[in-house]
């Protein structure tokens, strides 16, 4: 819809404006008007609404949210594997259809997991032509590679953002839990590239210990 006659598409424009009764902006959710110049936004209008309509070319939402795109780096697209569960497709539209720009995925519940530079390839050729918004990978801090740098090396030169390692059993089996070893070891590669390690910091105690099990706390809930 547009105020301005100039109809949809703002693509032809170097300079436009975008307006809204509820645009997220200045700490506040209101009527504004924001002007884009060359790719970057370069004012925010607040104030009497009727006047926005005077700035050309002005693509008018009505009462839909004009807001930053989010970041959500904790997304399951878990292709190739297990599509069934989410996809690169329905995963990246319905981030799109809700603000959110860029995902971040998991290591784990696609299969094969991300572990390995190998692995990440696939999950890149998986990706491909089906994408509605940005998506970055992470990978995952296992056994098999925790304590061989060159592999996690291999991993984090083919481009994954951090690493992620469970505390506990994960659930899926070819992404086994690390132990303290591991997570050392790891730490030391990860520094050198400055990327976080990301950890399920859960201890499920030892059924078989019975102090662990005295008191409230049941070890499966
Ligand atoms: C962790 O597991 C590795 C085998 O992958 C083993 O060599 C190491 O001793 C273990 N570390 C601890 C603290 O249990």
């Amino acid at each position: 819809q547009s105020l301005g006659g100039e109809g949809c598409s703002l693509l032809p424009h170097g300079h436009f404006w975008i307006a809204s009764q509820r645009v997220v902006a200045l700490g506040r959710v209101g009527p504004a008007a924001v002007e884009v110049k060359e790719g970057l936004i370069n004012a925010i209008a607040v104030g009497d609404y009727r006047s926005f309509v005077l700035r050309r070319p002005l693509v008018d939402y009505g009462d839909a949210v004009i807001m930053p795109g989010l970041i959500d780096v904790h997304a399951h697209l878990d292709e190739p594997g297990r599509a069934e569960w989410e996809g690169f497709s329905t995963g990246t539209r319905a981030a799109a259809a809700g603000g959110i720009t860029t995902l971040v995925d998991m290591p784990l519940n696609s299969f094969p997991s991300t572990v390995s530079e190998e692995t990440l390839k696939l999950k890149v050729d998986a990706a491909r032509d089906k994408l509605y918004v940005d998506v970055g990978f992470w990978g995952g801090l296992v056994p098999e590679n925790a304590l061989n740098p060159s592999k996690l090396e291999s991993l984090l030169n083919a481009g994954v953002l951090g690493l992620k390692s469970f505390m506990c059993p994960s659930g899926i089996n070819d992404f086994p839990m690390t132990n303290s070893s591991h997570i050392e070891e790891g730490l030391v590669t990860l520094a050198k590239y400055k990327r976080p390690l990301l950890i399920h910091a859960e201890r499920i105690p030892d059924v078989s210990s019975d102090e662990e099990l005295d008191g409230e706390l049941d070890p499966r809930s």
